[in-house]
């Protein structure tokens, strides 16, 4: 076997499809590297890597960051496999060139799933790496990543009948990872009977995803649901502006849920409101961004105890906010 693996300095990170140009914007705008570090970024594709930044902060636009890096020489497409595989068995790719090549190598590697998933779906817990191809005998690579999903990256069998809008693959998306993301706090996905409240709620996409779980469900919007969903007797529809209604007036919940258009800051207020009112255990809610990004709000989501703040597969100009209240 002719492999040559070396370690190099610097991090990597891999932006959403078409939006390497946030993920770039945001280590400006935060200082989450320097402008020279910044000019000396090099693009692989949508992975940027700075030669010479240590990662610290991971970019909230960032789909998987990898902070643990080498340069593998090899001859062979075996030569690859094997050299990969010595050092842990479960790599996912992010190629730009050489993708023939490239999904030999994948294919000979231990199994991965790639494929679409239908929901609810478990993740295998085990460490994913990642790694390109640099040309046909370089890889970049890095054992360690900062998301559990391969490449950061999941796909949802879609359902083009039932849901009334395309809202619930987010949500989807959102109640898979909820587990990963506080693994101390053995979080169960709602079921039949979990009291849940869906707000901004309207025509029901989320609403139609807790449906199917069989949850006691209030949804509140200013805009009816679907016919289907109105039509629903498990459904407590409440026609009305959130924000004029308080825990008091709704009760107590399991689950919150919250895909308001609104401002950052007043969906902050709101968030902060049922917290003290410590009626509810779990929450996401997604933060609809409106033009450039107010960092300072965003991170004063992120830094609410139990919480994590992340830019999904399935969202577009918006962050899904998690939070374990209890
Ligand atoms: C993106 S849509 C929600 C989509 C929904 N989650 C789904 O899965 O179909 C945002 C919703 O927020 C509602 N909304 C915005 N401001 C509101 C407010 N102050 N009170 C109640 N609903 C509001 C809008 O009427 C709209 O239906």
């Amino acid at each position: 076997m002719s492999v040559n693996i070396e370690k190099t300095t610097g991090s990597a990170y891999l932006a959403f499809p078409e939006m390497i140009s946030e993920l770039e914007k945001e280590f400006l705008n935060r200082k989450i590297c320097t402008k020279e570090q910044f000019e000396k970024r090099i693009l692989y594709g949508e992975l940027i890597y700075f030669p010479t930044l240590t990662m610290d902060k991971v970019p909230f636009w960032c789909k998987s960051a990898m902070y643990d890096l080498f340069i593998m020489k090899f001859d062979s497409i075996t030569d690859a496999v094997h050299g990969l595989c010595d050092i842990q068995r479960n790599w996912s790719p992010a190629f730009f060139t050489h993708f023939r090549r490239g999904m030999l190598i994948q294919e000979k590697m231990p199994y991965v799933n790639l494929k679409i998933r239908s929901f609810p779906c478990t993740i295998p817990q085990s460490p994913i790496g990642m790694y390109t191809l640099l040309d046909e005998h370089t890889i970049l690579a890095s054992a360690k990543t900062t998301d559990f999903l391969p490449s950061g990256h999941i796909e949802l069998e879609e359902d083009h009948e039932n849901p009334p809008s395309r809202a619930y693959l987010k949500l989807q998306e959102a109640l898979i990872r909820m587990p990963y993301l506080f693994p101390e706090h053995d979080i169960e996905l709602p079921k039949n009977g979990t009291k849940c409240l869906d707000v901004g709620a309207s025509p029901g996409g989320w609403t139609w995803v807790l449906r199917r779980f069989c949850c006691n469900i209030t949804s509140v919007d200013r805009a009816e649901l679907s016919p289907r969903l109105m039509a629903d007797r498990y459904i407590n529809f409440i026609k009305h502006d959130v924000f004029s209604l308080t825990p008091e007036d709704l009760g107590e919940f399991e689950w919150i849920f919250s895909d308001i258009i609104c401002y950052p800051e007043r969906l902050y207020e709101w968030v902060q409101m049922w917290r003290k009112s410590e009626k509810f255990s779990k929450m996401i809610c997604t933060i609809k961004l409106q033009g450039e990004e107010n960092w300072e709000i965003i991170e004063r989501f992120a830094a609410i105890p139990n919480s994590r703040v992340l830019h999904l597969n399935y969202n577009k100009h918006e962050f899904t906010f998690f939070h374990i209240n209890k």
